[in-house]
């Protein structure tokens, strides 16, 4: 299958972007509690359903994946930028770190009981969100979980805007317009998380983390 030219855009923009990335984003992570709440609560419904591998997809240098770890979790990072991933095996020579897309895992079916995208849906183009969130749902187990973190988009109607992103384009979506497409991907929202505007110092964006789960297909007592 030929590559979108988005995700080539992408490639070139983060490993142009790599070095520094990784020098300022980690520290930043780690010092906003808001920005690390829902891994802290995802990781716990991980472990309380049995635990099992968890793919941080787009993850950079691999801050969230290692934060993850230590928070009890057998957690992988994948991204499509080369350079981001000898950044994250240098950083967490422990730690398993692949290249590759989030629309393509290599992750056999149903096999995985937790994926997290933070802040790397945004740099996928609205038309391939439905086919990004069926391949979540087709490597997540039963009853696993994903977690979504993006910039989102208070507009009552539209999925989503592109904005000014420093690296390359994105979009900050509505996370309304996000749970419906999760559940047409038959992911169940579970809870979120908006952070208000005025947290936000460089754009006053709200920032969302969308938590959904794949249903067990088992009725409830
Ligand atoms: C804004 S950074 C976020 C990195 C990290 N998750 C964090 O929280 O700091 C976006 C990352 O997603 C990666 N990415 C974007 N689109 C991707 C895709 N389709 N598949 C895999 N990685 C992707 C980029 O290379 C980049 O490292």
């Amino acid at each position: 299958m030929t590559e979108p030219d988005s995700l080539a855009t992408t490639r070139a923009a983060y490993d142009a972007v790599a070095a520094n990335y990784a020098r300022d984003i980690p520290g930043r992570y780690h010092s906003s509690p808001l920005a690390h709440a829902m891994i802290v609560v995802f990781a716990e419904l991980v472990r309380a359903g049995g635990g099992g591998p968890v793919a941080d997809v787009g993850c950079g240098p691999g801050h969230v994946t290692a934060h993850l770890s230590t928070l009890g979790v057998s957690a992988h990072g994948v991204d499509v930028s080369p350079e981001m991933i000898v950044l994250a095996r240098a950083a967490h020579p422990g730690l398993r770190f692949d290249v590759g897309t989030m629309t393509a895992l290599t992750a056999d079916d149903a096999t995985l009981a937790g994926v997290v995208a933070n802040y790397s849906i945004i740099h996928t183009p609205p038309e391939r969100l439905p086919e990004t969130f069926a391949e979540f749902h087709r490597v997540l187990a039963p009853g696993g979980h994903l977690l979504l973190g993006f910039q989102a988009d208070d507009h009552p109607t539209r999925l989503g805007e592109p904005f000014d992103h420093s690296i390359t384009p994105a979009h900050r979506y509505s996370p309304d317009r996000v749970a419906e497409l999760l559940l047409d991907a038959d992911l169940t929202e579970v809870a979120r998380l908006v952070i208000a505007p005025g947290e936000d110092a460089k754009r006053g964006f709200p920032q969302a983390y969308l938590l959904a789960r794949r249903p067990t297909g088992e009725q409830p007592e």
